[in-house]
Order: structure tokens, then C-alpha cells, then sequence
């Protein structure tokens, strides 16, 4: 009997050591809820193998990492940089029935007998949604509501000044904050409960619930003293006048107005990134005829002189001169062809 109940305890700890140590993370993509996906194992990361890889064990992953929905189930190379050399590939398979709070408890196969890093698997989630601005024209511009306990409320202004913005906007995937006098009159004030006040942050926190403020809840505030938030569009780009997404002529968005590339010092390394980011794979040669069959553009030239190592997530990342400046004309646009629109 006491053995028996030793045995029951060993097999208990041990399960809760394996747990404690397990931990997941997803690795290259464009935020924290996108990437390839990593298992933690006697502290080494290491790779999960796309066999049997789908929807459902996505969706733990998501779970597991308080991400949103599962959106996609990537897998291969899709990631850069890719798993280094001496990165193992940590588990053949893995049959999640989807319920699952954590990956480690999904059926595996451990016995690696077969995989590349060509094969890892990813994971695409959603981030959650804890912050949103509401009320403004687009995502970016608006009343700041927070979610608490399942409902969304406002936040005071008292307290409140521009590095608190800035969290909003980066928590967002929006671009810069910017000055505002603007908030809420009788149309555009919000009627829930006030959630926040008091919210003083640096700038540099990852999100504005890790900034501190008075309880939630906990305010003598009224809703004429809502917080407004006015963040600049995200930096975008588009192929415009191909047959698909994936070619065209270059446009890309700055403070919520397109504009066109000029092709000065513009090569092989800046369409690879272009390409890249569109989710389109490899970039193709153009000749100078095909590249005139997407017409010319019109309004803003924003980008002059790019240079990409061709490392980039994104073309925002290379060097450019100052948005606006150049020394082109439309004849000069920029025009990309990719191999391939694995997104449709
Ligand atoms: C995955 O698990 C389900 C039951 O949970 C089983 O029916 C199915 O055969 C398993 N698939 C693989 C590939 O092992
Ligand atoms: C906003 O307030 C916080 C906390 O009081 C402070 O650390 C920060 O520097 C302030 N930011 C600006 C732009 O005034
Ligand atoms: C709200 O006002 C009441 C009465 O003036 C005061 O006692 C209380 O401390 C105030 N609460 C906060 C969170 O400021």
C-alpha cells in the first residue's frame, strides 16, 4: 500500500516537473501570437515536425500562449532566420483533440525518426484583443476602451499624457501617436463603466494594462473626461495594376496616404523583402517593358533611395531617405513581381 502510494506521488511530481518545464513559444513571425513553433525541452528549444499538424493543435498553441483564434496552420520555411543546425527537431508528431490547455498534453510522438527543419511546424493567432479604440475614423484614431471581466469600458483622462498613447498605438500595430487635443463630446463619449484612471506609463511597457493606474473600476470620473487616442495609420504596402496581389506597381501607406517608390539604387534585395512581407515568396526579373504595363502613379513619391540587406520583416525597416524627399518623377516608380500568392 505505502509503496503503491509512493509510486502514485513519483508518477504525480514527475508529470508536474514535466509540465513546469515545458514551455512554448513561436519564433519570426511579425508578433508574438505568429510563428514557427518552439517546445522547450531540459532548456534547449527545439522544433515540432508538421506530421499530422493542423487546425486543432494550432489552436492549442494559441490557448497556450493567451493568444487569440487560431488563423493559420503554417509550416516549412516560412520563418527567418530559420532553426539553427543544432536545434533539434523535439517531437515527430502531435494529435491535439483541440481542448487541450497546453501542447504538452496533447497526444506525441517523441521518437524523432524523421523530420528536417523544412518540415517545422507554425502557428498563426490572433493577438487579443484587451485595448481598442472606438468612435474614430479606422482602427488607429479613437476612445480608448480596455476589456475587463468580459465587458469594454473607458479610460479617464485623468493622469493620462502621451507615453500612455504610445503604448496604445504599439499595442495596436498602429504607427506613431500623435498630439491630440481632440476627445469626446456628447456623440462620440462612451456609456459602459469607466474601467481606468490614474494611468501612468512610461512608454515603455508592452501593453497598457502593464502600466500603473487607480483600481479598476475605482474613479470619480465622468464620461465627458473620456480618453481619446490619435495614432498614425500602420506602414503598408500594395502592388497595384497586375493581375494578382503579388505584382503590380509599389505603393506603400505613410500617415494614411499611398505613395509610390522611386527606383533610385532599387534592386534584388528590396524586392526579395517586398515580396516577403506580402506573403508572395520569391521575387522575378521584370523587364523595363513589363514593369511600364502597370501604368504610371500619381499623388505622393514617398520612398527615395532604399537600401535592404534583404534580412527586413518589413520595407519600413531598410534605409531610406526622409519619407517625402526624393528626386523623381512617376516615370521612376517602382514595380515588383512575386513568384507566388500563397495566401490567395
Ligand atoms: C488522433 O487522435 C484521435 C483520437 O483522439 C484518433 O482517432 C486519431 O486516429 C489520431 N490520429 C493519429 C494520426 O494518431
Ligand atoms: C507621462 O507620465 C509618466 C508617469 O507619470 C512619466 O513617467 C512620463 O515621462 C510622462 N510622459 C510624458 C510624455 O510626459
Ligand atoms: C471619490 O469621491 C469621494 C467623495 O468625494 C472620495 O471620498 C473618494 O476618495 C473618491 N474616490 C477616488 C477613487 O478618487
Amino acid at each position: 500500500m505505502a509503496l503503491l502510494f509512493f509510486l502514485i506521488l513519483a508518477f504525480c511530481t514527475g508529470l508536474g516537473l514535466l509540465e513546469s518545464s515545458s514551455r512554448t513559444r513561436l519564433v519570426g513571425g511579425r508578433h508574438r501570437c505568429e510563428g514557427r513553433v518552439e517546445v522547450e525541452r531540459d532548456g534547449q528549444w527545439g522544433t515540432v515536425c508538421d506530421d499530422g499538424w493542423g487546425k486543432k493543435d494550432v489552436e492549442v498553441v494559441c490557448r497556450e500562449l493567451g493568444c487569440g483564434a487560431a488563423t493559420g496552420t503554417p509550416s516549412g520555411t516560412l520563418y527567418k532566420p530559420l532553426a539553427e543546425k543544432d536545434q533539434k527537431v523535439l517531437i515527430q508528431a502531435v494529435n491535439c483533440s483541440g481542448m487541450e490547455s497546453k501542447l504538452i498534453h496533447c497526444e506525441q510522438e517523441e521518437d524523432v525518426f524523421d523530420c528536417s527543419h523544412n518540415e517545422d511546424a507554425g502557428a498563426m493567432c490572433e493577438i487579443p484583443e484587451t485595448v481598442r479604440l472606438v468612435g474614430g475614423p479606422g482602427h488607429c484614431k479613437g476612445r480608448v476602451e480596455v476589456k475587463h471581466r468580459e465587458q469594454w469600458g473607458t479610460v479617464c483622462k485623468a493622469g493620462w499624457n502621451l507615453s500612455a498613447a504610445k503604448v496604445v498605438c504599439r499595442q495596436l500595430g498602429c504607427g506613431r501617436a500623435t498630439l491630440t487635443q481632440r476627445c469626446c463630446n456628447k456623440d462620440t463619449q462612451g456609456q459602459g463603466p469607466i474601467w481606468l484612471s490614474e494611468v501612468s506609463c512610461s512608454g515603455q511597457e508592452e501593453s497598457l494594462q502593464d502600466c500603473p493606474s487607480g483600481l479598476w473600476g475605482k474613479n470619480n470620473c465622468t464620461h465627458d473626461e473620456d480618453t481619446w487616442v490619435e495614432c498614425e495609420d500602420p506602414f503598408d504596402l500594395r502592388l497595384v495594376g497586375g493581375d494578382t496581389r503579388c505584382s503590380g506597381r509599389l505603393e506603400v501607406l505613410h500617415k494614411g496616404e499611398w505613395g509610390s517608390v522611386c527606383d533610385d539604387g532599387w534592386g534584388e534585395k528590396e524586392e526579395q523583402v517586398v515580396c516577403k512581407q506580402l506573403g508572395c515568396g520569391e521575387s522575378i526579373f521584370l523587364s523595363a517593358k513589363a514593369q511600364r504595363n502597370f501604368g504610371l502613379g500619381v499623388g505622393r513619391i514617398w520612398l527615395d533611395d532604399v537600401h535592404c540587406s534583404g534580412k527586413e520583416q518589413s520595407l519600413e525597416q531598410c534605409r531610406h531617405r526622409f519619407w517625402g524627399y526624393h528626386n523623381c518623377n512617376h516615370k521612376e516608380d517602382v514595380a515588383v513581381s512575386c513568384l507566388g500568392d500563397h495566401n490567395n
